[in-house]
């Protein structure tokens, strides 16, 4: 028999661990024979830790459940989905995930994520196995064809960085993977690299093989050791397994990899930054040209790619560009990995295809906010997207919808905000975060974000008058335009659709 209790650090923190142990100290002391995966979680995070076991009709699930609930759990012979309180039914029934479109992250949650052999048990490698049968033109076709962009908050078209590193002559080439995953209130990446290592392995592989570089680096945040342990066994066991090393699969190809941890800085997931903090310097950013398509890592050819980007590729490879091209509208093609997070009821992990409403994914999924009051904005893309409000809520998850309301989709993480927030202690904030983040390279960005909290602290000191104001929002225009890089440059969304949109915020404060 069959039981799944996770390892994801998500799970983990609402105390997945002293529920597996008890599971198993109360089988060994039953004499009950059971197998304990430690799988990834599938997402639904107000229900974990979510117990899975076995069953002929599918995996049943319980949760959330508490070490003290596990007695109750065996009494109601749960290992043969038997009736509790605690009980949801099928997993892939539950409304939360049955509505979902999981193509990326298809086996998180499903697979044991330190086993390649359940990987390959589970479809994986269908994808390199069709890659090496290519050409790398072909492979490069397929990305691009695909209609994927890059899911790390630029959305460039990763068919055409692959083409440039692919027609950049070198003898060395690198693939990258940007693991840095510093937005807040985002997770996919962590999620996708502790539910299902294997598939950004594969990526990565497949983007070696299609740029003819041999060898690659996962660039993981500090702030993540559990995705660094499970990464560090999943590549163990993919070398051990033949899938990486000197003869892939048996095809005579080379793909090394290894991981790196991040040096703890938001400006390390800058690409550029991400680069020199790879080659052991402080993460600064470089002034661009040249592009790390052309010099990047060691100033060769370098992929700079986010982890969904990268994951996202066995599947475009397996079934086909035209069949991830089917889902998605417009120029954003495919599906997207949104994170919910912040005041809902429902956070957690929603694989759909572009073109979903922020309503849905607030009310059908997130099932509005958990404190009960009407939700007021949300903030898309991380901390330097734009607030949106609820009158926008109707807005697709898409690329271009949300840049036509002066907004930008980022790596997809929503955080919701109910009624009570202040707007103006948010614009705060950004300039705050960006002052404290901030590599120091640039003025506008450098001196700018801490003028920026300064006048924001008048503003809410409530000094009369609008001339704090005019002047952030002067401020914003010269970040904006004189920035170097999007930590600077990208500040005043936030800042501006604060105000935009929550005026009755900023103005009119009385002297506290
Ligand atoms: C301040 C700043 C922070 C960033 N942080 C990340 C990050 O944590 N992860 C990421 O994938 N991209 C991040 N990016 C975007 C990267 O610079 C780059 O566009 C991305 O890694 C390219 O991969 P993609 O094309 O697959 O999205 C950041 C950009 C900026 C300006
Ligand atoms: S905008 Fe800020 S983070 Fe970016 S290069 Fe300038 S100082 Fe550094």
């Amino acid at each position: 028999m069959k039981v799944f209790v996770p390892r994801d650090a998500a799970a983990l923190s609402l105390g997945a661990e002293a529920v597996a142990r008890a599971i198993s100290e109360y089988a060994d002391a039953h004499n009950l024979r059971l197998t304990l995966v430690r799988n990834g979680t599938r997402g639904m995070t107000w229900l974990e830790p979510l117990v899975e076991v076995e069953s002929a009709r599918g995996r049943i699930a319980y949760g959330p459940v508490t070490p003290a609930e596990v007695p109750g759990l065996f009494a109601a012979d749960f290992l043969r989905g038997g009736p509790h309180p605690l009980c949801q039914g099928l997993t892939e029934e539950i409304a939360y995930f049955k509505q979902q479109q999981r193509l990326t992250f298809a086996r998180v949650g499903v697979v044991d994520p330190l086993s390649a052999a359940d990987y390959v048990a589970h479809g994986g490698y269908a994808g390199l196995k069709q890659a090496l049968t290519l050409t790398p033109a072909a492979i490069v076709q397929a990305v691009l064809d695909s209609g994927l962009r890059g899911r790390g908050g630029a959305a460039f078209p990763t068919g055409i960085k692959w083409k440039t590193v692919l027609d950049a002559p070198a003898p060395q080439k690198y693939v990258t993977c940007n693991a840095d995953e510093g937005d807040s209130g985002t997770f996919a990446d962590r999620m996708l690299m502790e539910g299902d290592p294997f598939c950004l392995i594969e990526g990565m592989t497949i983007a070696g093989i299609a740029v003819g570089a041999t060898q690659g680096y996962i660039y993981l945040r500090a702030e993540y050791p559990h995705a660094y342990r499970t990464l560090k066994a999943a590549l163990e066991d993919a070398y051990r397994g033949g899938f990486l090393g000197a003869n892939l699969l048996d095809s005579g190809r080379r793909f090394d990899l290894e991981v790196r941890l991040g040096a703890g800085a938001y400006i390390c997931g800058e690409e550029t930054s991400m680069l020199e903090s790879l080659e052991g310097r402080r993460g600064e950013v470089r002034v661009r040209p040249p592009l790390p398509a052309i010099k990047g890592l060691f100033g060769q050819p370098t992929i700079v790619n986010n982890v969904i980007s990268l994951s996202s590729v066995p599947v475009i490879l397996e079934k086909g560009a035209a069949y991830y091209r089917d889902f998605g509208v417009g120029k954003s093609r495919g599906t997207l990995p949104i994170q919910l997070a912040g005041n809902l009821k429902r956070g957690g992990l929603v694989e759909r295809a572009f073109g979903v409403t922020l309503r849905e994914l607030l009310y059908d999924y997130g099932g509005g906010s958990a404190s009960g009051r009407p939700l007021r904005a949300v903030q898309v893309g991380g901390p330097l997207g734009a607030y949106i409000p609820a009158s926008q809520f109707d807005t697709p998850v898409d690329y271009e919808a949300l840049s036509a309301i002066g907004a930008l989709l980022g790596h997809g993480g929503i955080v919701a905000f109910d009624d009570t927030v202040d707007m103006a202690q948010m614009a705060r904030y950004a300039m705050e975060f960006c002052a404290e983040e901030s590599c120091g390279k640039c003025t506008p960005c450098r001196i700018g974000s801490t003028r920026g909290v300064e006048l924001m602290d008048r503003i809410l000191q409530g000094e009369p008058g609008d001339a704090n104001l005019d002047l952030v929002q002067e401020l914003c225009e010269t970040m904006l335009h004189g920035s170097l890089c999007g930590l600077g440059g990208m500040t005043p969304f936030p800042v501006q659709s604060a105000i935009k949109h929550f005026p009755e915020d900023f103005r009119g404060r009385t002297r506290q």
